[in-house]
C-alpha cells in the first residue's frame, strides 16, 4: 500500500519550474531516500507534501486519500511530520515542554506529570537517550535533532520527513540517526529521509527517488542499484571519481599559527605549522572556531592572544589589505559577502581584489586589456561556464561562481592558499573539478590551510588533518593515522578517540 502517493507535480517560482511533473511514491513503512543534488527540487517537494506550498499542478494522495485542498493542518491530520533542515526548538525550554508546545493535550493546559512521563516514554521506546525534563540549550546538535523527531512522534505523525538531517552531524551521530530509522521502521514508521549522501541511501534505505533539475530521474529499489550508478543518476552523465593524492614533499614552513587564541572562551589557544606542499585540513563540526579561524586569519577579526607568521614575517597586527598583498590567495566561506560582487560583470569580478596589483594597473588607470585577457584566460582554463565575461557574476551556478573565485586566487600565484568550505552547494562534478585543482596546487608548491565540514573532502586532500573543537585543536595527526571513527570523537570533543 502507497502511504504518499505523488504524481505529476509542477511548482513555478515566477517562471522557473522548482518541480516539473514529478511522480513520487512512497510505500508504506519503508525507508525512503529522496536523493538528489543541491537545487534539484527536494525541498520544495516534501514543502508540497507537507502543505506548505500549493502545487500548480499535480495530484496528491496520502494513505489512498486524494487530498484536495491541502495545508499543514490537513498533513498533520494525515499523519504527516517533518523535521526540518533548521531545527524549531526554544532553547530556553525543556525537552518535553518543546514537545508538547502547540500540542497541548486537553483544554485546561498541560498536565505537567502526565506530559513528562509521556515524553520520557516516547525517548526511551525509541533509544533516543532524551531526559524529558533537561534544557534544551545544553544539548548537542544531534540530540536537539532528537527532540524534533520526538515532537512528530508525539504529534503521532506515521509518515516522517526528514530534510537532509545528517547534514548537521559528526559521522557517529549520523549512524546512530540511521539506527533510529531503523527502529521506526520496525515500528510500523514510514521515513522519507531527504539527502545527497549516496553512502547513506545504501546503508538505510528500501527504495530511492533521484530529483535532477527539479525532475524524478529515476525510482527504484535500493538493493538494485550500486552507489555509482546513484552518482550518475544524480549528475546525468559519468562521473568521475578517482582523485590520485600522490605522497608529496613537505618544503618550508610559510604559515605558522603560535598560540593563537580563535575563541574568547576557549580552554586553550591554537599552533600550527603549514609547509610548502602540503595540505593542512581543518576537520570539525561547525560552529566550532572555523569561521574565526579564518577572519583571524584575514585580519577581519583581531587576533587578541598570539601570532601569526608568514613567510618569517609576523603579520599579527597587520590590516587584511597588506596581508594580501604580502600572498595569500583566499577562498572565502562565504562567497557573495568576500569573494563576488554578484550584480557585477564577470570582468569585474576578475579585478575584485587585484585593484592595487601593479599586473592589473597602468599609471594609476586600470588596464581593461590585460584584465579581459586574464579573465578570458581564466575562463577557458578553469571551464567557467557563462554567456561573456559581462554576464553577472551572481547568474551564474554555485559551481562556475566558485570556479571563477578560484581561478583568479590561483592566479595570484600566492605561496599560501587559505581555502574555506571550497564545495559548499556544489555538485558533484564540480566539486571534482575543485579537488583537482586544489591537488594542483599542492604539486605547485603552495601551503594550503583547508577548513571543511564535509569528512570527506577533508580525508581525500589533506596530507595532515587537525581537528577543531571549540576553538582548540583536539589533535593534529597525519591524515593516515585517522580514521573517519577516530575523527568523529574528536570531533564530539572526545580526547584520546583514537
Ligand atoms: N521560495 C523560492 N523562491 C524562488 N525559488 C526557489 C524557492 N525555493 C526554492 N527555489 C529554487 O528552486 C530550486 C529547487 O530548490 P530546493 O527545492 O530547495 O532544492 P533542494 O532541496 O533539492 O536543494 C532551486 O533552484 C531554488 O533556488
Ligand atoms: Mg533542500
Amino acid at each position: 500500500m502507497l502511504a504518499v502517493e505523488m504524481r505529476n507535480i509542477t511548482k513555478y517560482f515566477g517562471s522557473f519550474a522548482a518541480n516539473s511533473q514529478i511522480d513520487f511514491l512512497v510505500e508504506k513503512g519503508e525507508i525512503h531516500c529522496l536523493l538528489g543534488e543541491n537545487g534539484a527540487g527536494k525541498t520544495t517537494l516534501m514543502n508540497i507534501l507537507f502543505g506548505l506550498y500549493k502545487a500548480d499542478e499535480g495530484l496528491l494522495k496520502i494513505d489512498g486519500e486524494n487530498i484536495e485542498k491541502h495545508s499543514a493542518r490537513k498533513a498533520f491530520q494525515c499523519g504527516l511530520g517533518m523535521v526540518h533542515q533548521h531545527f524549531m526548538l526554544v532553547d530556553a525550554l525543556t525537552v518535553w515542554e518543546n514537545v508538547v508546545v502547540g500540542n497541548e493535550p486537553g483544554k485546561f493546559g498541560v498536565d505537567r506529570k502526565t506530559a513528562v512521563r509521556q515524553v520520557q516514554q516516547l525517548s526511551d521506546n525509541y533509544n533516543f537517550g532524551l531526559s524529558a525534563e533537561d534544557k534544551v540549550a545544553g544539548l548537542s546538535i544531534g540530540m536537539k535533532q532528537r527532540v524534533e523527531i520526538l515532537k512528530t512522534l508525539y504529534r503521532g505523525a506515521e509518515i516522517i520527513i526528514l530534510d537532509e538531517p545528517t547534514a548537521v552531524l559528526t559521522p557517529q551521530e549520523a549512524d546512530q540517526l540511521l539506527d533510529i530509522f531503523r527502529d521506526m521502521k520496525r515500528q510500523g514508521k514510514t521515513i522519507i529521509f531527504i539527502t545527497h549522501k549516496l553512502n547513506e541511501t545504501k546503508a538505510v534505505s528500501d527504495s530511492v527517488t533521484v530529483l535532477r533539475g527539479g525532475r524524478s530521474v529515476y525510482h527504484t529499489a535500493t538493493e538494485d542499484v550500486t552507489v555509482k550508478q546513484l552518482a550518475n543518476q544524480m549528475v546525468g552523465r559519468e562521473v568521475d571519481d578517482k582523485l590520485e593524492r600522490v605522497p608529496g614533499k613537505e618544503g618550508d614552513v610559510i604559515v605558522s599559527l603560535n598560540k593563537v587564541r580563535i575563541l574568547d572562551n576557549a580552554g586553550g589557544t591554537i599552533s600550527l605549522d603549514i609547509h610548502a606542499g602540503e595540505i593542512v585540513g581543518i576537520a570539525g563540526v561547525e560552529g566550532n572556531g572555523q569561521m574565526q579561524l579564518e577572519e583571524i586569519l584575514m585580519g577581519f577579526q583581531r587576533c587578541k592572544e598570539g601570532s601569526i607568521v608568514i613567510k618569517g614575517e609576523d603579520v599579527t597586527k597587520w590590516p587584511t589589505r597588506k596581508r594580501l598583498q604580502k600572498g595569500i590567495s583566499y577562498i572565502p566561506s562565504s562567497r557573495h559577502e568576500r569573494a563576488i560582487l554578484p550584480g557585477f560583470p564577470i570582468l569585474d569580478n576578475y579585478l575584485l581584489g587585484n585593484q592595487y596589483n601593479e599586473k592589473f594597473v597602468k599609471r594609476g588607470l586600470i588596464d581593461y586589456t590585460f584584465l579581459n585577457r586574464t579573465a578570458a584566460e581564466s575562463m577557458k582554463k578553469y571551464d567557467v561556464r557563462a554567456v561573456d565575461e559581462k554576464q553577472a557574476a551572481g547568474s551564474l551556478s554555485g559551481g562556475n561562481q566558485q570556479k571563477m573565485v578560484l581561478s583568479r586566487e590561483v592566479e595570484k600565484n600566492s605561496d599560501f592558499v587559505l581555502v574555506c568550505q571550497p564545495v559548499r552547494g556544489l555538485d558533484i562534478g564540480a566539486i571534482h573539478y575543485i579537488h583537482e585543482i586544489l591537488l594542483d596546487l599542492r604539486r605547485q608548491g603552495k601551503a594550503i590551510l583547508l577548513i571543511s565540514a564535509e569528512l570527506t573532502d577533508i580525508f581525500q586532500l589533506s596530507d595532515k588533518i587537525a581537528v577543531l573543537y571549540k576553538g582548540e585543536i583536539m589533535d593534529l595527526r597525519r591524515n593516515e593515522e585517522f580514521t573517519r571513527e577516530s575523527i568523529g570523537l574528536l570531533m564530539a570533543g572526545q580526547k584520546g578517540g583514537k
